[in-house]
This record gives C-alpha cells, sequence and structure tokens, in this order.
C-alpha cells in the first residue's frame, strides 16, 4: 500500500482527495492537517464517517518518514516552504496549488506578487498536466498539479495548437463554480452575494491562469508564433464545475470536420476526455462528480464547411479534473500504477 500524507485536508480540494484516496485501491492515509483544528477529527469539520485525526504542518514534517506522497492542499505561497521539506526528507510531493506550476521566479513574482522562496526548486517540479505530460510523470517525484480554468483550455486547445490551427488570438470566457474560491469565508461567495447572480471578474488580461495558458500552448506553436488571450472568468452560483467557452479562428482550408477528426486522433484512448459529436454540446452535467473533460466543437455558421471561426466548450469539475482527481492522476502515472486507479 502507498501511505499518503495530505497537507490541508479540510479544504474543499483536501477532503474531495481524502474521498478520492479512500476509494483508490492502492492507497491508505497516513496523516492529514489543518491549520485552523489540529486536534480535533475529520469528523468534526467536514459531513465524513472519518475520525482521522487533524493535526498541524509542523507535526507533519516530523511525521514525513511515515508517508510516500504528499499532497499539498494549501494556499499558493504557504506550500513553497512545505514542499521544500517534504522534498529534502525524500517524498514524492504534488502539489495544488499555484506555487510550482511557472517555470520562473520572475513569472510568479509577476503574476503572484511574491517572491518565490524556493526558485532552485522550481525546474524540478514536472507540470502535471496528464494528457499532455505524461512521459515527464513517469516517474517523477516533484509534481505542480495545473489551475482549474487552464486545464480546460489547454486541454481545449491543446491538439489545436499542435496542428499548427491556433491562431494568435484566441477569446475564452470561463464560469466557475463557487467552490473553485475554496472554503475560507470572502464576501462575494457568501449565499446572497452569489447565488442567483453571475459576476465576471479580473477580466481581459489579468487573471493569473493566463500564465499557464501561455506556458503551455506557445512552446508548441509554430517557431516565432505566440497565442494572446483574452480570458473572462466568471462566479457561477453552483456549488463545482467550470465551463470555458472559446472562441478561436482556424486557418483558410481548414474545417471543422478536419479539426474534429484532429481531436478524435488526438485524445484516442484517453480515458479522461470525452469529446461530444458533432450538433452536442459540452455542460457542466456531463463533467461534475468525474474526473472527465468534455469537450464539443461547433462552427459558427451552420450549413458552411468553410467557416472558419469555431467555438469550442470545455467542461470539468474543478475540485477532480481541475485539482484533487488530476493530482491523483498524476500519482497514479508517477508510481508506474493503473492511471486510473480510484477515478472511475
Ligand atoms: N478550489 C479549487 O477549485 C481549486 C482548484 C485547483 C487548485 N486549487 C488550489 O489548491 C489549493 C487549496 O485550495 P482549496 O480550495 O482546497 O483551499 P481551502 O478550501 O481554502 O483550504 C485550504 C487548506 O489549507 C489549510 N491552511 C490554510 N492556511 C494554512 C497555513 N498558513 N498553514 C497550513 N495550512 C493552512 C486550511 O486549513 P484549515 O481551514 O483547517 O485551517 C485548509 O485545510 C490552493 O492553492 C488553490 O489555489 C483550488
Amino acid at each position: 500500500m502507498i501511505v499518503v500524507g495530505i497537507a490541508g485536508a479540510t479544504g474543499y480540494t483536501g477532503i474531495e482527495l481524502v474521498q478520492l484516496l479512500h476509494r483508490h485501491p492502492q492507497t491508505q492515509l497516513g496523516w492529514i492537517t489543518s491549520a485552523s483544528s489540529a486536534g480535533k477529527r475529520l469528523c468534526d469539520v467536514h459531513a465524513v464517517p472519518w475520525d482521522y485525526p487533524l493535526i498541524a504542518l509542523d507535526e507533519a514534517y516530523a511525521r514525513a518518514g511515515e508517508v510516500d506522497v504528499v499532497f499539498l492542499c494549501l494556499p499558493h505561497g504557504h506550500s513553497i516552504e512545505a514542499a521544500r521539506r517534504f522534498a529534502e526528507a525524500g517524498r514524492c510531493v504534488i502539489d495544488l496549488s499555484a506555487d510550482f506550476r511557472l517555470d520562473h521566479a520572475d513569472d510568479y513574482r509577476r503574476w503572484y506578487g511574491l517572491e518565490h522562496t524556493a526558485p532552485d526548486l522550481l525546474p524540478h517540479f514536472v507540470y502535471g498536466l496528464c494528457e499532455v505530460n505524461r512521459a515527464r510523470l513517469r516517474g517523477a517525484r516533484l509534481i505542480a498539479v495545473p489551475g482549474c480554468y487552464p486545464t480546460t483550455v489547454n486541454l481545449g486547445l491543446y491538439p489545436l495548437a499542435k496542428a499548427g490551427w491556433l491562431g494568435d488570438r484566441v477569446i475564452v470566457d470561463s464560469k466557475s463554480g463557487v467552490s473553485g474560491a475554496g472554503r475560507t469565508a470572502k464576501l462575494p461567495y457568501l449565499f446572497v452575494e452569489s447565488h442567483e447572480n453571475l459576476t465576471p471578474y479580473n477580466v481581459g488580461y489579468r487573471h493569473r491562469h493566463i500564465a499557464e495558458m501561455e506556458l503551455v500552448l506557445n512552446p508548441v506553436l509554430p517557431p516565432g508564433h505566440s497565442c494572446q488571450f483574452t480570458f473572462s472568468p466568471h462566479l457561477l452560483p453552483v456549488n463545482r464545475g467550470i465551463l470555458s467557452t472559446i472562441y478561436v479562428r482556424v486557418p483558410a482550408g481548414v474545417t471543422e470536420p478536419q479539426v474534429r477528426q484532429r481531436y478524435t486522433e488526438h485524445y484516442a484512448g484517453e480515458p479522461f476526455i470525452h469529446l461530444l459529436q458533432a450538433g452536442q454540446q459540452a455542460s457542466l452535467r456531463h463533467t461534475v462528480y468525474s474526473n472527465r473533460v468534455a469537450i464539443s466543437i461547433t462552427p459558427e455558421l451552420p450549413d458552411r464547411p468553410d467557416c472558419r471561426d469555431l467555438i469550442l466548450v470545455v467542461t470539468e469539475d474543478n475540485l477532480i479534473k481541475g485539482a484533487s482527481g488530476q493530482a491523483v492522476q498524476c500519482m497514479n502515472i508517477a508510481l508506474g500504477l493503473d492511471e486510473t486507479a480510484g477515478l472511475l
């Protein structure tokens, strides 16, 4: 059995991870941490049937040797020190925060407004977008799990970018359920503020997750090309789920059936990619409570095979494929387990 520690098990991604790992045939929980509820039990904090004791992060450092894999479900900024401590203790570290997703400390400062205190570790982390980086994930000991929004955008656009068909301008309109903001109480996420409302935030070229879109997609564009992202996220009053609507213009001569064929071939055999048939639209219900990503492709103009404007809709569960499920998928690949273990 693989023994697992979870730092930040009481947050939304942490509790999701506890539940996923409970179903996993090859893992057992070692310890789990909380900042404010150390000394209590998990069932004191969440409506779950497990009375695992919650310990403080400092105690987890002292007990690092009891586990094989550590998942960090901490707010960004707080994973840096934790990753260093567990990496020095020789543990496999899978970080769900943004602290090790970007390649350079300068980019981290620019997008997160923080000084990175472990820049030496950045090159050792593998960006855990499983369908793209599977080969690099095999045997990896340090893994940065991608952000929730970028997982939809990057998986939605990767086959297009790989084919050289992604133009220099992409418009992404995304909506996320409220759990995307974590469990800490903040005014915009209170029921009365968010319910029966739909609120855009950080629209344009402002949201931190744009950095991950550029990181994944720009390197596979033809030499000298880069893509400009307009990214408009919205707070959607549902508990979970992300829906990204992506507007692209493909090169002249490229048709929607050709694009669809590319996606079919690119994602053939992928257990968690659901490419919808022509005429169908991906919705939150295609993916919530699963590790799947659903992708639909629609030409803007009906009955015009020469139409170059396509609308892709990509959905996922932000807490599963957008966080904890993808983290388990990363662990499965890294440790050479069945990639779908605990996730179907
Ligand atoms: N929510 C999502 O959809 C999502 C998706 C992808 C990635 N992520 C990323 O995953 C990470 C966790 O997100 P989340 O939504 O699960 O957050 P969350 O609900 O706010 O939970 C944060 C967890 O970290 C603990 N914690 C907070 N401050 C701490 C500190 N200073 N030292 C040690 N532990 C501390 C909390 O403990 P107590 O609350 O018990 O005190 C809690 O267990 C974040 O970096 C987030 O950006 C989230």
